[in-house]
């Protein structure tokens, strides 16, 4: 079982800056790849009203049993139909998933779902890795830049948010967090959609 939290360098930093910008209090939030459930959790904790989605069982067992009393969790692997009929969140959380949908569903999926979480919500957390493993480990080939190359990493992702949510969204914040031995450095976006 993945137990992410312990892996991530800056994760209580991570959720902290999230939990920042969040735009309310009582902010209802979907946190997609909940794993075993802290984000969800913690922002649960903050007063906000959190959802984890996490696709696989033993992960989703684990984040079950850290519930709060406005946390929950939901084992489902979320895929564009998932948000068809979904109600308007007040943030999305993306955090480490984008490249795990776009590793075992392909890229056209991991652009879909970005594109379905941006009409359900104006306020998105994106974590996205440096390393090409991450994308590349179940027979997709490899992101178009260089790896552990930060800058050309957020290149590539600064391309991909305007490609698939348009011109309506724009990036409010970008921070370099540590992460590991193996992937020194990831990026937390911040992206909301401009007022109209
Ligand atoms: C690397 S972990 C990141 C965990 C957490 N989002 C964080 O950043 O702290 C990715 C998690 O997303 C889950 N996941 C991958 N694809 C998913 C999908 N399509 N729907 C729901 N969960 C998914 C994995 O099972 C795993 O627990």
């Amino acid at each position: 079982m993945l137990r992410f939290h312990n892996k991530h360098a800056s994760f209580e930093k991570r959720n902290k800056l999230i939990a920042d910008r969040l735009p309310h209090r009582n902010s209802w939030v979907l946190d997609v790849g909940s794993n075993t459930g802290f984000t969800t959790k913690y922002l649960g904790e903050l007063g906000h009203f959190a959802i984890g989605v996490e696709k696989m069982q033993e992960e989703f067992n684990a984040a079950r049993k850290i519930q709060g009393d406005t946390s929950a969790f939901m084992r489902v692997g979320v895929s564009p139909a998932f948000f068809e009929n979904s109600p308007q969140w007040s943030a999305i959380l993306l955090l480490s998933v984008l490249h795990r949908i776009y590793a075992f569903d392909g890229e056209e999926v991991m652009r879909s779902v970005l594109s379905e979480c941006g009409r359900k919500t104006d306020t998105l957390f994106i974590e996205g890795s440096t390393r090409h493993a991450r994308y590349k480990d179940q027979g997709q080939p490899a992101p178009d830049f260089t790896e552990h190359d930060v800058e050309a990493a957020a290149a590539w992702h600064e391309a991909l948010f305007a490609s698939v949510l348009g011109e309506d969204w724009t990036v409010e914040a970008k921070d370099v967090l540590e992460h590991t031995r193996k992937e020194p450095h990831r990026i937390l976006y911040h992206l909301c959609k401009k007022k109209a």
